[in-house]
């Protein structure tokens, strides 16, 4: 089974007035093709500094990161970015399409980039549209989509590219909780297809959608076995509500 995620000792601490604020404390994370994995914490953890490390658009101290056996650490930032663009794509919280261009031409882009010709480009991002049902939207603009209708229109974009990782930050976070649930179906879905998928979360009813969870605290990770801090316990705060 092919490694996706290496990552090793890594630290992240950002200098703040003569002071150092370490947000990623020693942490290690080996994910593998097939995976499914919520990362889960509350506000502030430093998931988003996570997110943004696996996803190859922050840097770190100390420590190690192997993408699809790169040694990220290593990597000068245009070797950075054609990775990101090859082997991660990106589903965000507010879905990031670009307002002026269509369904069908935003599915397109991550191709187009690449240098694909557009008739191929827009064949296969039609599969995709097909598959997430949104193939009768392909001329609508963004803002005149529902929210999960939107979200899966970048999901398909992400998917068009056929990435090693799916990087979910928030996935279902903009949505009302039945268009939420739908989404999370996808991602099973597309997980049993063989995409492997990391879905950074603050809520627990979502991370139990992931085969694998991880809880990151104070910018350290628990898995399983090891301690987890009583501040997790019951959930985050919209849990408790
Ligand atoms: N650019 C930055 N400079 C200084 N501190 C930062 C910066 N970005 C994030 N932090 C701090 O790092 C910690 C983790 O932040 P973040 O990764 O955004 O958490 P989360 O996404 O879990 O809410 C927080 O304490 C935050 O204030
Ligand atoms: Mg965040």
């Amino acid at each position: 089974m092919e490694n996706i995620i290496q990552m090793s000792h890594v630290h992240k601490w950002y200098e703040i007035g003569g002071g150092k604020l370490e947000v990623l404390k020693d942490v290690s994370l080996c994910v593998n093709e097939g995976e499914y994995i919520a990362i889960l914490g509350p506000s502030g953890s430093g998931k988003s500094t996570l997110m943004n490390i696996l996803g190859c658009m922050d840097r770190f101290q100390t420590g190690e990161y192997f993408l699809t056996g790169e040694p990220v650490h290593k990597l000068k930032d245009a070797q950075l970015t054609r990775l990101r663009n090859q082997q991660i794509g990106f589903i965000f919280q507010k879905y990031h399409l670009i307002q002026k261009y269509n369904v069908l031409q935003n599915t397109m882009m991550p191709l187009l980039i690449r240098g694909m010709p557009r008739k191929e480009a827009a064949k296969i991002s039609m599969e995709k549209l097909e598959m997430l049902e949104m193939a009768e939207r392909i001329h609508h603009k963004p803002n005149e989509l529902s929210g999960g209708q939107q979200q899966r229109v970048a999901i398909a974009r992400a998917l068009v590219g056929q990435p090693k990782l799916l990087l979910a930050d928030e996935p279902t976070g903009a949505l009302d909780s039945a268009t939420g649930r739908e989404v999370l179906r996808l991602f099973g879905q597309l997980n049993r297809m063989g995409n492997t998928i990391v879905m950074i979360t603050h809520d627990l009813k979502v991370s139990s959608y992931a085969k694998r969870v991880i809880k990151i605290v104070d910018g350290v990770l628990y898995e399983n076995e090891k301690f987890e801090p009583e501040t997790l316990e019951g959930g985050t705060s919209d849990e408790k509500a």
